[in-house]
């Protein structure tokens, strides 16, 4: 038995949903624990692709169940519509279960999310304006709706008429936007409610009883550490808590009940909105990775920013989720490359800086410091071993690891499930290699 929480080490689009649905394989149970429809995680199965904004990427699998925990914000119109696009692909949702503590994004929130990005001017967020930042915020506030006040009609009806007179109050003087008629937006949530009554439960009962009955439960995370609105790049950042330590915030379990922290990252890193990125490549080489590496977003079609791969915060999501082990993805979009960089510290002011600086002022003066590497220059998408690697993608990944003090156990090189080399068995194989007793690194890399 197992209990492993899926994290995103970067900014978010590290190929959570790839990994979580490869993990799946060897779950019970399948939990998102924060964020919502901002997320994107696609999975491509038999040329097949899936793209998932809330439904856990454990759903592939029949006898698997998927939570979307407490801690997350629903759409409810896009999850209808996620749920709709699955049973034509004839996926069966008999197993999707949803907390009725989770917070309802209403077309206020998408509204105004989209309005305060356009009044923020240089000072926008780049947000992907789905209402997610308005929604947290309505739950911080308490003024939110939940799953179970969608489902208490006549409550509903009575939190709605105030909360909507409220915020019509705020589109039209704020913003000079037009009203929202309350008894449409009514009549449209209580549709929602009656197609989702079904699904609802006790989530944090539900998952806890998984665990008392030996259960493997696996947390897939939305975002990223970098947008961990207490850890990021705030205020360059999403409202939830993407780290490992939201999955027992966002599901209402202990930190006992954790077993192991994966952290997914790519093997370069990307990034949408706005928000410093000290490895990012603005020229030939940034454009070959987005092409290669198909950087457009999952959920808004943005175009990703492209850069090396950074050392400095990828230790920093060692620390901060405290990880065992790592996935590294899209290894191959790399293959083509004379030369790879590797940022292993940042200079500041004409001072070497080995961690990350949490003021967003000075992350934003921050220089990459490289490490040079020589490219394979060979395809990679066929690789199913490490023997299989070229030589130089091997010293590559064996410096990843070294970087970032931790093992790594799954390398993807490509979309589909089975273009994936296991190094270690990712849910029982080694720990964090933490230093010897004499301060010499434990070994990384048992290849
Ligand atoms: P997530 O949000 O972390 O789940 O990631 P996204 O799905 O938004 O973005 C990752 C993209 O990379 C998706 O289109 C995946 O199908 C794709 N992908 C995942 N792993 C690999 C890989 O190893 N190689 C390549 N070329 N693509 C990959
Ligand atoms: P997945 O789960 C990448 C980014 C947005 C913006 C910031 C705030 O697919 O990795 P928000 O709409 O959340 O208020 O936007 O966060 N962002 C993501 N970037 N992947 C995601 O999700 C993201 N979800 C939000 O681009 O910079
Ligand atoms: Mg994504």
């Amino acid at each position: 038995m197992a209990n492993v929480i899926v994290i995103g080490a970067q900014w978010g689009d590290e190929g959570k949903g790839k990994i979580t649905d490869l993990l799946s394989r060897s779950a019970d149970v399948v939990v998102r624990y924060q964020g919502g429809v901002n997320a994107g995680h696609t999975i491509v199965v038999k040329g097949q692709t899936f793209k998932l904004h809330l439904i856990p990427s454990g759903i592939l699998y029949p006898d698997t169940e998927c939570i979307i925990g407490s801690g997350t914000v629903i759409d409810p119109k896009v999850l209808i519509a996620e749920l709709d696009q699955l049973d034509q692909l004839g996926i069966s949702t008999d197993n999707l279960y949803i907390s009725e503590t989770a917070h309802v994004t209403m077309p206020y929130h998408r509204i105004i999310d989209q309005a305060a990005e356009g009044q923020r001017g240089d000072r926008k967020i780049g947000t992907t304006g789905r209402g997610i930042g308005p929604t947290y915020a309505d739950k911080s506030e308490r003024t939110g709706i939940r799953i179970l006040d969608l489902m208490d009609t006549e409550g509903l009806r009575e939190q709605l008429e105030w909360t909507i007179n409220y915020k019509n109050a705020i589109l039209e003087k704020l913003y000079n936007l037009p009203p929202l008629n309350p008894q449409e937006v009514i009549e449209e949530y209580l549709g929602y409610a009656e197609r989702l009554r079904q699904y609802v439960v006790d989530a944090s009962l539900k998952i806890y009883d998984g665990i008392q009955r030996r259960r493997n439960i696996l947390f897939e995370g939305a975002q990223g550490t970098l947008l961990d609105l207490d850890h990021g790049t705030y205020p360059f950042v999403t409202s939830s808590n993407p780290v490992a330590g939201g999955a027992c915030v966002g599901t209402g379990l202990g930190p006992t009940t954790i077993d192991r922290v994966i952290g997914v990252a790519k093997a370069y890193t990307t990034r949408v909105g706005e928000g410093p990125f000290p490895t990012e490549l603005d020229g030939e080489i940034g454009e070959l990775l987005c092409a290669k590496g198909a950087e457009f977003g999952t959920t808004t079609g943005r175009k990703r920013r492209c850069g090396w791969f950074d050392g400095v915060i990828g230790r920093y999501a060692v620390r901060i989720n405290g990880l065992d082990c790592l996935a590294i993805t899209k290894l191959d979009v790399l293959d083509e490359l004379e030369e790879i960089n590797v940022c292993v510290a940042y200079e500041i002011d004409g001072e070497r800086c080995e961690h990350f600086p949490t003021s967003s002022r000075r992350f934003s003066r921050c220089r990459p410091i490289y490490k040079s590497f020589p490219g394979w220059k060979v395809s990679t998408t066929n690789c199913r071993s490490w023997q299989d690697l070229p030589k130089q993608a091997q010293d590559y990944l064996k410096y990843l690891a070294e970087l970032m003090t931790v093992p790594i156990a799954i390398v993807s090189l490509g979309a589909s499930r089975d273009q994936t080399i296991i190094l270690e068995d990712p849910i029982h194989g080694p720990k964090r290699a933490l230093l010897h007793a004499d301060g010499t690194p434990a070994s990384l890399l048992s290849v």
